[in-house]
């Protein structure tokens, strides 16, 4: 047995198969990121107008419809927007919170919602 000739050969047969299945397990693996990546990409541009009020939810709720804040559904765009801009007194709404264009498309989007 000692020194037998074949041994190297089904050591680098074994160290073969070894790395085909290792490399296998990484293509999977890739296969999974690429997918989650591409479902991500979709999820994000359908969102953009979700990513608008990601400000609010912590508050107004996961759906605007209420938290620790009133539910923002159904209201007017113009308070919305007046809101953000000058806030409510004595409230977790500071004046400002947002202003100008990015107060504008964040009430069009919130009145837009049922
Ligand atoms: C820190 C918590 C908090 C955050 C963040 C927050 N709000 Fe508010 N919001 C409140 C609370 C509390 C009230 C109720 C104030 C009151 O008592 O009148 C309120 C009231 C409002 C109102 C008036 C509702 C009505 O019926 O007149 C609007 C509009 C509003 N928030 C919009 C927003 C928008 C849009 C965002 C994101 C840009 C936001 N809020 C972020 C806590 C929050």
């Amino acid at each position: 047995m000692k020194n037998n000739p074949i041994v190297p050969y089904i050591l680098i047969m074994a160290f073969g198969i070894a790395l085909i299945f290792f490399m296998s397990l990484d293509g999977v693996g890739k296969q999974a990121e690429l997918a989650e990546g591409e479902h991500g990409t979709t999820e994000e541009g359908a969102g953009g107008d979700e990513a608008l009020v990601q400000a609010c939810i912590g508050c107004h709720g996961g759906d605007l419809k209420g938290g620790m804040g009133p539910s923002l559904v159904g209201l007017d765009a113009d308070h919305i927007v007046d809101v953000l801009e000058n806030g409510i007194e004595g409230t977790p709404m500071t004046p400002g919170l947002k202003t100008g264009d990015e107060a504008r498309a964040i009430a069009e989007y919130i009145s837009s919602l049922e």
